[in-house]
Order: C-alpha cells, then sequence, then structure tokens
C-alpha cells in the first residue's frame, strides 16, 4: 500500500495542534494502513505545562485529565483502536507532596465517577492495571463501579494504569506462581513466557504495539517493561495537556512507517 503521504497530509505534518478539517481523510488512510492493536501513553509535562502559565501544578493536572478524555474520545471513537493504555499514577508517585497526591486521587475519583455513564454508552471497557488496595476507598470502589459496569463493552479497552508499577507488577506474579508451584498447581519446569504475561495485570491485553512518552523525557519510569520488550516508542517535546488528536495520528503514522522485525531479517508486515 502507498505511504499516506500527499497533498494534505503534509500540511497537517504541520506544528499546529489544531485539528485539521481533512482529518476524516487522514483517519481513513491510516485506518487502511493497519492501525496498532495496543497503544500506551505515558502522560507526562502536566507540572511543566502549568509551571509555564505561572499556575499551580494541580491546574496542569487538570488539563491534563481534559486531554486524556479528548484522546479517549477520539481514539475510541473516529478512530477505531481497540486497546488504550493510559499511565495515570505511577508507584513511584506517592513520593509528591502529599497536597499533590490527594489532588491527583480526587481528579481521579471525579473522572471516572463523571465519564462513566459516557463509557457505558460509547462501548468504553474500563480495565485496570495497578494495585488499588492503596487507594483512598471512595476511589476503590468507583474504579470497581466503572469496571463492572462497562465489562460487556468491548469498543475501545480503556486501561488506566493506576498506582501501577512494572516492577511490582513482575513481583506479584513471582508470588502468584510461586505459590502455585507451592501448591502442586504448576511444575517449575513448565513455566514458560505465557505463564509469566498471563499473570501480569494486562493478561488479557495484547502487548503494547506503540508506547508514546510526552514532555521530551526519554524513559519507561517503570511502564509495561516486561510488554515493551518489541514495543515501538514515540517521544514528544509536546507537554502532555497539549497533545491531541492530532499528535496521535502522528505518532502511528511514524509508527506505521517503522519495519519491526522482531530479531529476524525479512521485512515483517
Ligand atoms: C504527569 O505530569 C502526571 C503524573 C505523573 C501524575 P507531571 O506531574 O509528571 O508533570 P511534570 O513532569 O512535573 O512536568
Ligand atoms: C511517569 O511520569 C508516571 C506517569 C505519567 C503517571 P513521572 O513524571 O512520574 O516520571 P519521572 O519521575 O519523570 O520518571
Ligand atoms: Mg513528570
Amino acid at each position: 500500500m502507498e505511504p499516506a503521504r500527499e497533498g494534505k497530509f503534509e500540511e497537517f505534518y504541520g506544528e499546529g495542534l489544531v485539528l485539521h478539517s481533512d482529518m476524516p481523510t487522514l483517519i481513513e488512510q491510516i485506518r487502511e494502513r493497519g492501525l496498532p492493536q495496543h497503544v500506551a501513553v505515558i502522560m507526562d509535562g502536566n507540572g511543566r505545562w502549568a509551571k509555564k502559565r505561572d499556575l499551580p501544578r494541580t491546574a496542569g493536572h487538570q488539563a491534563g485529565a481534559q486531554a486524556a478524555e479528548r484522546l479517549i474520545r477520539f481514539a475510541g471513537g473516529q478512530l477505531g483502536l481497540r486497546h488504550l493504555t493510559l499511565y495515570a499514577f505511577s508507584t513511584e508517585n506517592w513520593a509528591r507532596p502529599a497536597g499533590e497526591v490527594d489532588f491527583l486521587m480526587e481528579l481521579l475519583d471525579r473522572f471516572i465517577s463523571e465519564k462513566i455513564a459516557e463509557f457505558e454508552s460509547e462501548g468504553v471497557r474500563v480495565v485496570v492495571s495497578g494495585d488499588l488496595a492503596r487507594l483512598p476507598a471512595a476511589l476503590q470502589q468507583h474504579v470497581r463501579n466503572a469496571i463492572e459496569r462497562t465489562a460487556e463493552n468491548s469498543t475501545l479497552i480503556l486501561n488506566v494504569a493506576l498506582n501501577y508499577g512494572s516492577r511490582q507488577e513482575i513481583v506479584r506474579a513471582c508470588r502468584m506462581i510461586a505459590e502455585h508451584v507451592a501448591s502442586g498447581k504448576i511444575d517449575p519446569a513448565k513455566i514458560d513466557e505465557h505463564t509469566i504475561s498471563s499473570s501480569l495485570y494486562t493478561s488479557e491485553i495484547p502487548d503494547p504495539d506503540l508506547i508514546i512518552r510526552t514532555s521530551g523525557e526519554m524513559r519507561l519510569s517503570n511502564f509495561l517493561l516486561w510488554q515493551a520488550a518489541y514495543t515501538e516508542l514515540y517521544f514528544s517535546d509536546t507537554l502532555w495537556p497539549d497533545f491531541g488528536p492530532d499528535e496521535l495520528l502522528r505518532a502511528i503514522t511514524q509508527y506505521q512507517d517503522r519495519n519491526r522485525r522482531f530479531g529476524a531479517v525479512e521485512e515483517m508486515e
């Protein structure tokens, strides 16, 4: 298939973050080339976005939540992506000042509570990766409620990485497997990659094809370390609150232009 590179597409490639009137055509071209099955996003740069505007960090998180909402709507709607993971709070983020952590917990609670009706009617299925036990009781309750209420949906699987840390996830998987070994359910000689994959929070979701990180940082910050073995990485200088559908399309186009070899030599499509 011809790469989608002509005419309006060039304009779209410009710096602007404004929705382009020819977006439907671009989306169609991108869809024809084959969407990644799973896109995962490290939503970074809220604090710097606020600082640039002389606002408190919390205002950056508020704007970041709006960017997340916009992306979920676009990914599940016009674009038709199947799996989207959003890194919302890491196991390391507890190290932030208590006021910021409290604000983030309340923001997440409000986000989930307010958007649940839309998720339900738009076919979004909410799943969570992370240790819910340490979260405030009300947030735990609202997250569980969202998971239950959207369990039958399948248009977009929205995986919220919440109190998520990849090392914690792997430690948890090791414990689960060790318990199965101790009780005789698993023969240690039979432990393979699938045993581990299926013991992670993401057991029902394909590995991410594409991880996007905003704000210019080039690291994974304890995100999907096992799952990202062959993931394509896209780093953007855009601060998360400014990240919009157009840049998601740019990231996916770059992904589509890459040659994923998985260690082999021939071109793989
Ligand atoms: C990402 O933005 C949001 C979370 C980690 C919860 P940051 O708050 O990390 O923003 P910067 O990196 O300080 O700009
Ligand atoms: C990663 O961002 C975590 C989330 C986006 C939730 P951080 O801002 O916490 O990462 P570091 O500290 O810069 O590595
Ligand atoms: Mg950050």
